[in-house]
């Protein structure tokens, strides 16, 4: 009777703390601090991190060290150091907070991230690119004994990637304070079963953490539309720990790239009084979407086709480090070039990265692996691969499967064990696990192979969807091979540029490598660079042009995925050391368009594109290649100081108007000509010395929450007449003045050697970008850029 007695008021107790605060998600990114010592000492509340380093968190730390060619990630991991760090922090929590139950959530750590609570170990993560929560519940002190979280993250073992990983807690950290019966977020499955024009339905399954216990429960479901206005809700009781239901609806808007409609929906638990005891949040779209083997891909009825490029997870200059508003800077640059979709290569991305690409409208193909258990570096995931790739697919089908942008799982990319048998039951395995959890995606897989022998058909037999890498040669073998399947172009292109450099144009494709035997390109520039005609790729690759009209022009090709949407940390094909970033990138690493980028704006948008290059700064007498990128026109009239130098237009297998010029200084005019009139113009003139620069401040575009908002500076130098100069590049110093920090500098050079961190960075062919935070989010930050030609303050309002 008293144990009874005792747990009636535990339960009451509980029920009490659950009705006051349902569920808090509380940021737990502030307030830590960091060390590159190793120590397990540090595990030890009763120790004191006097002389760490005070950071917020998400914190990368390799990013912030100079490039070297010491490192053993080597320049294909970028150049720069692993190591182990430590990070320390604590926190209150006051005898109110009994009661509730805490979970603590990391969405990433790079990588093998050990923690403990208050001196109490609470496990090893092992893959990287995924998120995790331990129970804090049991170990935690109320009162005025503090709580210590230790976390020790070990990226030591290298190289283990292909490219740059980052190191450290790379993404945000949350504590979940929820009542002790609780929600679970990975058992909710939210899918809409039937979308037509006039009538849909969603489908909500959830579970307990525990069965209510004798007791009846309630859950109820919102949903709300874009403008809050309540379009359903179903109240159920319900006993046990599971629960699923439908909601019928009448006529949604659609969710599409092009108009990305979102509901919010919530889902609440309600004790049998109707308070609510925790809650759950998420947005929702209505799409449906299917692949036919003739026609390609289809979204909601309508033929679509997939204009995708890969993404790296790097931010550039802020290395692995998640930022919401960096990422939506990727994003929306991609989205102005008419990108619609994005492969994820070759990991899984930040929650918040797919939360942003639900809300500005890009079909996610989710990737899990670069490599099985077959490895393709020494220390790679092929060491853990054996006892960790299906838990570690349940947990990333389970986080990420209620995102409507989500399309596809993709298992793998261009896996070793393609090419013999025992890539059979791994594939069909790893299938069966995905389609059991969502079997409302296909599974799908970046192929490499062109051998199609028996192991190979056994394997693509068991994905819904192929996906073949490179290869366009074979396009044409694919649906008589492959009867039956639908198919993409997985990945394509990897042509190499660095932006603002042109060399004169050679008649055929230059392949940088020229093959296999050679590791890096035998005859290429002193100064690490690539020219940016689109002219040149790795051996396996072709330009941007070819690879996008051999797609284009088969419709049984679902879509094209370019590697890559952005430049990288490292894989700097075609360089050794110092190039320690890639090439592949439509925009650089700064984020700064590479001319291609107006070809794929001019295919793959209605925007008016009237794009010329190069510039218009070379010596008397050059013959210079004269391309120009456009659109919704006839043709383009180019004009040299006021003189016609002819009309020239694309043709079936040419995506730009091409001139050779004999180089004259002064002005180069490029007509758009409809229906024999003007619609648009541009012009290059030459640039004078340089004498002032001008800064462009981005941010109401980018913004995301204010308080981790970036601000990102565009410099230009220019000449008198404010043309800019890119040939005279300058040194220039972000030099904080009031409420401001600088995150990183850069100029898109990818054998620049200077850390990304330094706020001194010269421009690059006359551009550079620093990306600041402000600190009281209410006040200006003011902040002085300096060369040895001009000095200028800059505002941030
Ligand atoms: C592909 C690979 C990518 C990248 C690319 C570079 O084969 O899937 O990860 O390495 O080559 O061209």
């Amino acid at each position: 009777m008293f144990n009874k007695l005792v747990s009636f008021f535990i339960l009451f107790a509980m029920v009490m703390t659950a009705i006051a605060q349902p569920r808090q998600t509380i940021n737990f990114n502030e307030d830590w601090s960091f060390t590159l010592e190793d120590d397990l000492q540090f595990r030890r509340t009763d120790f004191s991190p006097v002389n760490w380093k005070k950071i917020s968190l998400p914190h990368d730390w390799s990013i912030g060290f100079d490039f070297g060619e010491e490192y053993p990630a080597g320049n294909a991991g970028g150049a720069l150091p692993g190591g182990v760090g430590w990070y320390r922090k604590t926190f209150p929590l006051s005898a109110k907070d009994k009661g509730s139950h805490y979970t603590l959530h990391f969405g990433g750590v790079y990588r093998y991230a050990e923690v403990w609570i208050n001196g109490k170990y609470l496990g090893k993560n092992i893959n990287g690119y995924l998120s995790f929560e331990h129970d804090l519940t049991s170990h935690l002190h109320y009162g005025n004994e503090e709580n210590v979280i230790a976390v020790r993250v070990d990226n030591s073992l290298q190289p283990n990637s292909r490219w740059y990983t980052g190191s450290g807690i790379y993404r945000d950290v949350r504590l979940e304070k929820r009542s002790p019966i609780h929600l679970l977020r990975a058992e909710t499955f939210i899918t809409t079963p039937e979308v037509s024009a006039d009538r849909s339905t969603l489908r909500v399954q959830t579970a307990l953490n525990q069965a209510m216990s004798g007791k009846t429960g309630k859950l109820q479901l919102k949903l709300h539309d874009k403008n809050k206005k309540l379009i359903a809700e179903q109240t159920l009781a319900f006993s046990g720990s599971q629960f699923e239901e439908g909601l019928s609806l009448g006529r949604v808007d659609l969710w599409s790239p092009d108009s990305p409609t979102l509901y919010d929906l919530s889902i609440s638990l309600l004790d049998s009084s109707d308070e609510v005891i925790d809650h759950l949040q998420y947005a929702v779209g209505f799409r449906h979407f299917h692949f036919d083997e003739h026609k390609g891909f289809f979204l909601n009825g309508q033929s679509f086709k997939l204009f995708g490029v890969c993404l790296h997870h790097d931010l550039g200059a802020l290395g692995a480090a998640f930022n919401k508003s960096a990422a939506k800077r990727q994003l929306l640059i991609m989205k102005d070039m008419g990108v619609n979709a994005i492969r994820t290569a070759h990991n899984p991305p930040a929650e918040e990265f797919l939360d942003l690409c639900d809300e500005l409208g890009f079909l996610v193909q989710n990737e899990s692996y670069d490599m099985w258990a077959k490895r393709k570096n020494k220390f790679d995931y092929h060491i853990d691969f054996k006892e960790h790739h299906i838990a570690d697919l349940i947990s990333l089908v389970k986080r990420d499967r209620n995102h409507p942008s989500i399309f596809m799982w993709s298992i793998g990319n261009e896996i070793r064990e393609q090419f013999d048998s025992t890539g059979i039951a791994l594939t069909k395995n790893m299938a069966e696990v995905v389609k059991a959890l969502d079997p409302t995606r296909p599974v799908t897989a970046a192929l490499t192979e062109t051998n199609f022998d028996k192991n190979f058909i056994a394997q693509a037999e068991a994905l819904d969807v192929l996906g073949f890498n490179y290869k366009y040669f074979d396009y044409d073998k694919l649906p008589t091979e492959f009867k039956g399947y639908p198919l993409i172009a997985s990945e394509t292109t990897s042509a190499l540029q660095t932006r603002g450099v042109y060399d004169p144009l050679q008649d055929t494709i230059q392949l940088w490598p020229a093959s296999s035997k050679d590791k890096f390109v035998t005859n290429g520039n002193p100064d690490f660079t690539v020219s940016a005609y689109d002219n040149v790729a790795a051996y396996w690759g072709t330009s941007h042009e070819r690879a996008w009209l051999e797609v284009k022009k088969r419709d049984f090709l679902g879509g094209i995925f370019v590697w890559t949407g952005f430049d990288y940390l490292g894989e700097p094909v075609p360089y050794p050391y110092p190039a320690r970033s890639s090439y592949y990138g439509v925009v650089d690493l700064a984020g700064l368009p590479k001319d291609v980028y107006y070809m794929y704006q001019s295919e793959w948008t209605d925007t008016e594109v009237l794009h010329l290059l190069p510039h218009w700064n070379w010596k008397e007498g050059d013959l210079v290649d004269v391309w120009c990128y456009y659109n919704n026109a006839d043709e383009v009239e180019l004009f040299l100081n006021g003189r016609s130098l002819g009309r020239q237009s694309k043709t079936d297998d040419q995506l730009h108007a091409a001139w050779k010029v004999p180089f004259e200084a002064g002005e180069l005019k490029a007509v758009k000509i409809k229906n024999g009139t003007t619609v648009q113009e541009v012009a290059k003139k030459t640039a004078g010395n340089p004498v002032d620069i001008v800064v462009d401040v981005e941010h109401e575009r980018y913004a995301v929450d204010g308080a981790t908002d970036l601000y990102f500076l565009t410099v230009s130098l220019v000449d008198e007449k404010g043309t800019i100069v890119p040939n005279s590049d300058v040194e220039l110093s972000f030099i904080p003045q009031e409420n401001i920090t600088i995150v990183g500098t850069d100029n898109g050079y990818q054998a620049d050697l200077n850390s990304l961190s330094n706020p001194k960075r010269n421009t690059y062919k006359g551009l550079a970008v620093g990306m600041v935070k402000k600190g009281d989010l209410d006040k200006a930050g003011k902040i002085l850029i300096k060369t040895n030609i001009v000095e200028k303050e800059i505002t941030i309002k």
